[in-house]
């Protein structure tokens, strides 16, 4: 019997943040679907472990989304050991809880550096890798890319960031026909070790911030990472060839209110 054939077979993926949650999950299900795979993330052990479970089809390796070195020899490596790029996954981040009142000028450049700058710098050098050959860049925004949110204020803005650059992408490809779709996703409360690590950060916050996370409704359930990484999927592949520069949220409704 011919084995079915795997959505992503014969591409190239390069994940970032890849050593926890949704990046976790993304590797796993990409690579599931038979693409091959970059892992890259600051965390070396988490992120061994997920090229480990997925096996010979994935490599990891450490990168800081905040240097550009740092990107250049991750694009070096996947293009040399797997012979292209075609999915690019913008997905390392982490967020401060802090509201506009308590945020040092060092917590917004922190937060901006992680996940806007990681997320230019993996833009500009993600597509001089699939211009020629053509691609799939998949941006990590958020609910709070879509809706302000007053206990991570600098967090909402990274995020708001991120939504915008991803629509200059698109449309700069769009206008140059370069075969490159970009793509912004936004997710609402999602089961990660990041949403888990809010609670224990909201006792060292400020007293504005314990103000407005009293006043913010949590309720309701938090979504799982598989459901992310399905919608990274289908972004990722020939599936979406249509879809470009869309901001998508997965949310379950939560920002439709
Ligand atoms: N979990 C949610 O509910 C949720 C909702 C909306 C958006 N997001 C976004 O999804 C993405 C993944 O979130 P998650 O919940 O899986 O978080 P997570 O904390 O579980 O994983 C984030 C990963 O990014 C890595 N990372 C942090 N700084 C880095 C850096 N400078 N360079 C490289 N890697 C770095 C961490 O080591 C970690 O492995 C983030 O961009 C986050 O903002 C998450």
């Amino acid at each position: 019997m011919i084995p079915p054939m795997g959505r992503m077979d014969g591409k190239v993926a390069l994940v970032t943040g890849a050593a926890s949650g949704l990046g976790k999950a993304t590797a796993l299900r990409l690579a599931e679907e038979g693409a091959r795979v970059l892992c890259t993330d600051v965390d070396t052990e988490g992120g061994e472990a997920v090229a480990k479970e997925i096996g010979a089809s994935a490599h990891f390796q450490r990168h800081d989304v905040t240097s550009e070195a740092q990107w250049e020899a991750a694009l070096h490596e996947v293009t040399e050991r797997f012979g292209g790029l075609h999915a690019l996954v913008n997905n390392a981040g982490i967020v401060i809880v802090r509201s506009i009142e308590d945020t040092s000028l060092e917590e917004w450049r922190r937060q901006m550096a992680v996940n806007l700058d990681g997320a230019f710098l993996g833009c500009k050098h993600g597509l001089r890798a699939m211009r020629e050959g053509g691609g799939s860049i998949v941006n990590l925004s958020s609910v709070a890319g879509l809706v302000g949110q007053p206990p991570f204020v600098a967090y909402s803005a990274s995020k708001g960031g991120v939504r915008l650059l991803t629509k200059s992408v698109a449309a700069h490809c769009l206008q140059l026909a370069l075969p490159v779709r970009c793509n912004s996703i936004h997710p609402g409360g999602i089961d990660t070790p990041m949403t888990r690590s809010l609670g224990e950060k909201i006792p060292g916050a400020g007293p504005t911030t314990l103000a407005v996370l009293d006043k913010m409704d949590v309720s309701g359930p938090l979504g799982r990472p598989i459901d992310v990484a399905n919608l990274v999927l289908f972004l990722a592949s020939d599936e979406s060839q249509l879809i470009n520069g869309a901001e998508i949220a997965i949310d379950g409704g939560l920002v439709a209110l």
